[in-house]
């Protein structure tokens, strides 16, 4: 049988779905929610590079979202697994920050594909290693979306290039409007569709 549509990944039930909620909402501080995001993810480490290169498309919305974002000194990705959408975000700023907290994903990244201004490192989307409003611009493919620290490290004027693969049907998914909303008064945002994802793009006005 032939799929031509996107992966069902039973998003609306998965656990990431359900943690990135605890994570928003602050239930039990947080903490389980965090603790349950690394964990599933350390599990699909193995696999996750052969299954997204499976899925046609997959980081075409952050090649898409990436033509709306304004021009910057450097980028940083965050939650950035194997690397699906660093070549992207390679391709359009000369210096990259590449973080993810999992070192399994780092590895299982494709060591052979050009690695010229992409500096690899584990961090956390807790506790990103940068100062105070200093990022110029940060983006992400289904991460785990983590408003305090983007609002510690952007700098005024910078951006926020949020991505799906999948759009609902991510597991990660955060509304649009829900990111503005949390990210409050000081942000402006639009967002667009791409093949069976959308980009939203928020920007630090203050
Ligand atoms: C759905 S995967 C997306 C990976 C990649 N961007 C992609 O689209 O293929 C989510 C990623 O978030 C990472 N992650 C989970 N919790 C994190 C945290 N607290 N800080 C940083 N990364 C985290 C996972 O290790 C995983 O690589």
């Amino acid at each position: 049988m032939t799929h031509n549509g996107p992966p069902d990944l039973k998003a609306e039930t998965h656990p990431s779905r359900h943690a990135q909620r605890q994570v928003l909402d602050g239930q039990l501080g947080g903490e389980e929610g965090w603790s349950r995001l690394r964990t599933i993810y350390a599990e699909q480490a193995p696999e996750w590079r052969d299954w997204t290169q499976l899925q046609p498309g997959y980081a075409q919305s952050v090649a898409d979202g990436l033509r709306e974002v304004k021009d910057a000194p450097w980028a940083v990705e965050v939650c950035c697994g194997t690397g699906e959408a660093t070549s992207e975000v390679r391709a359009r700023f000369t210096k990259v920050v590449a973080c993810d907290v999992n070192l399994a994903m780092l590895r299982g990244r494709d060591t052979g594909a050009p690695q010229d201004g992409v500096v690899w490192i584990a961090a956390d989307v807790r506790s990103l290693p940068f100062a105070d409003r200093s990022v110029p611009l940060m983006v992400a493919l289904n991460g785990v979306f983590n408003p305090e620290e983007i609002e510690r490290v952007i700098v005024p004027g910078g951006q926020v290039l949020w991505c799906t693969s999948f759009r609902e049907g991510t597991p990660l998914y955060v509304s649009p409007g829900e990111m503005g909303d949390r990210l409050g008064s000081g942000w402006t945002g639009r967002t667009g569709l791409s093949g069976f994802g959308q980009w939203t793009l928020l920007t630090r006005t203050e």
